[in-house]
């Protein structure tokens, strides 16, 4: 017998379908405008003043405030089985955390266990999500292992299962050596999908783990002892030395330091594509080596200038785009390392306070404005995993994934408030301003009025389609193989020409 559906009355369908934002500044890459937004059906439908609106609709006052895109996270790890422990915000809570934030949409790693399907573990990945989302995701999917058959299941995912981006680690024990990068990156650049890298030299760690061990290093300084900065540059060199020959491109995933952003924009010549993203922690903290707590990798850098020197790179366009690699274990998980570094569960939270932590540490402290502030939050993300414009922006036909961003307002981040699993947060005590007021999700508001009401289920895995106009714009193509006029071949005519050769 099926249950009666109790019928919504039109004007309070009307109600909740129907919202107009009004008197705010709305913000994009480009531009500030003041005007009202009015959504419909999850959809932006239209932008403007004096809007004509049907009778019935929720009215938010944004004025003083700011009418932003939704935070896009392109590095989070909810439920990660790893280093023999389990990250403890699933897609429920971690979603539910990245709206209270402020963020609409995360993209999140699966990451096969070295030798299983990267098709099976993308269906376990979308089996763990589907149900639980509070806000859309899209994923990523890394390569643990380099074969023919992984080869054939990247293609299935690229064409059915709207993956364009695949990831290979440099470091753990399961990084990629540089034969198989180059293949992997070659057929990233065949499959029109974005090439991601997590830079750091794993044979190098795990010589340098060996020593600070038999040296009796085991409290948790050894883990930034084992990772110095050059150990990530030289990363980051080599992965770029290695996608140039196939034309690949790539994102790097966890820029820490200023010398491998400075080698970035080294490989940055023109018709590279060549991005990289930075994390909010890396932005915000200086790493106190002797807490377990923030251990990750690449590590929390102790040099103090570290975070100004990202910013300079993330101002100018080096880096365009900031993750979280929200990754959470607890204190009684962070003690498995206790007398053994390389046992403490890599991985801090994020995910949660991105927006608050990079609107204070970069607009309100004057380095960046509002509009690129958007860029690095949201739209360039949107444009790299191709979902641009129907995120990333505040236009027309937009998905409705809005936040009324109120700068006037401050709040203090503590573990006694966060909406995460763990019982500490590393940016505890942060005092941020900027606040967001309400959090619109697909047209839903989840924040309302600072008051989370999100909604497990809510979400949708969002397919993000291979070649993004971004990357792979004819323009850019035509860059890459324009005739010079004094015949003598650049560096990437030499490159795409061996790129052929087979
Ligand atoms: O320490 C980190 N970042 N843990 C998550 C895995 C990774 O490297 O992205
Ligand atoms: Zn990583
Ligand atoms: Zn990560």
């Amino acid at each position: 017998m099926s249950t009666p559906v109790k019928k919504v009355p039109i004007h309070l369908q009307s109600a909740q379908n129907r919202l107009l934002i009004k008197n705010g500044k709305t913000v994009n890459e480009n531009e500030i405008v003041e005007q009202d937004v009015y959504v419909e059906d999850g959809i932006i439908k239209q932008l403007g003043r004096n809007l004509l609106i049907p009778g019935g609709t929720r009215v938010i006052d944004a004025r003083g405030k700011y009418v932003i895109p939704g935070g896009i996270d392109p590095h989070t790890h909810m439920q990660f089985e790893f280093m023999g422990t389990t990250s403890v915000d699933d897609f429920y809570q971690g979603t539910k955390a990245a709206v209270a934030g402020g963020t609409t949409m995360i993209i999140d790693f699966v990451v096969p266990k070295q030798g299983e399907s990267i098709l099976d573990s993308y269906y376990a990945w979308r089996q763990k999500a589907d149900d639980k989302v509070c806000c859309d995701y899209g994923l990523h999917v890394a390569l643990t292992s380099w074969n023919d058959k992984v080869k054939g299941e990247m293609k299935t995912l690229c064409e059915k299962h709207g993956v364009n981006s695949f990831k290979m680690f440099m470091a753990y024990d399961f990084y990629l050596k540089d034969d198989e990068l180059y293949g992997a990156f070659q057929r990233c650049r065949e499959l029109g999908a974005l090439a991601q890298v997590h830079a750091e030299n794993g044979l190098i760690i795990k010589k340098n783990v060996e020593k600070l061990k038999a040296f009796g290093v085991t409290g948790p300084e050894g883990h930034e002892m084992s990772r110095p900065e050059c150990i990530e540059a030289e990363a980051v060199n080599r992965a770029c030395v290695i996608s140039k020959q196939v034309n690949a491109a790539i994102c790097f995933d966890n820029i820490s330091t200023g010398q491998s952003a400075e080698m970035i924009k080294k490989h940055q010549t023109p018709g590279a594509t060549i991005y990289g993203t930075t994390l909010v922690s890396n932005l915000a903290l200086v790493g106190d080596s002797q807490n377990m707590k923030t251990i990750t990798s690449p590590p929390l850098r102790s040099n103090p200038d570290i975070p100004d020197q990202i910013w300079g790179y993330l101002a100018s366009d080096v880096l365009q785009l900031t993750g979280s690699d929200h990754c959470t274990f607890t204190r009684e998980q962070k003690e498995m390392g206790k007398g053994d570094f390389s046992k403490i569960p890599n991985g801090v939270n994020g995910v949660e306070d991105r927006m608050s932590v990079i609107w204070e540490k970069g607009v309100h402290s004057g380095i960046i404005d509002p509009c690129r502030y958007v860029a690095i939050t949201s739209t360039n993300a949107a444009k790299l995993f191709n979902v641009y414009p129907r995120k990333g922006c505040i236009a027309v036909g937009s998905d409705a994934d809005i936040v009324v961003w109120n700068p006037s307002k401050t709040r203090v981040i503590s573990s006694k408030t966060h909406n995460i699993a763990i019982d500490f947060n590393i940016f505890e005590g942060m005092e941020c301003h900027g606040v967001p007021e309400y959090v619109i999700v697909n047209g839903r508001v989840c924040v309302d009025e600072e008051q989370l009401r999100a909604v497990q289920g809510h979400g949708k895995f969002v397919e993000t389609p291979c070649w993004a106009p971004f990357i792979y714009a004819p323009e850019k193509m035509d860059e890459l193989t324009a005739p010079k006029n004094n015949g003598a071949l650049n560096e990437i005519e030499l490159t795409n020409k061996l790129a052929k050769i087979e």
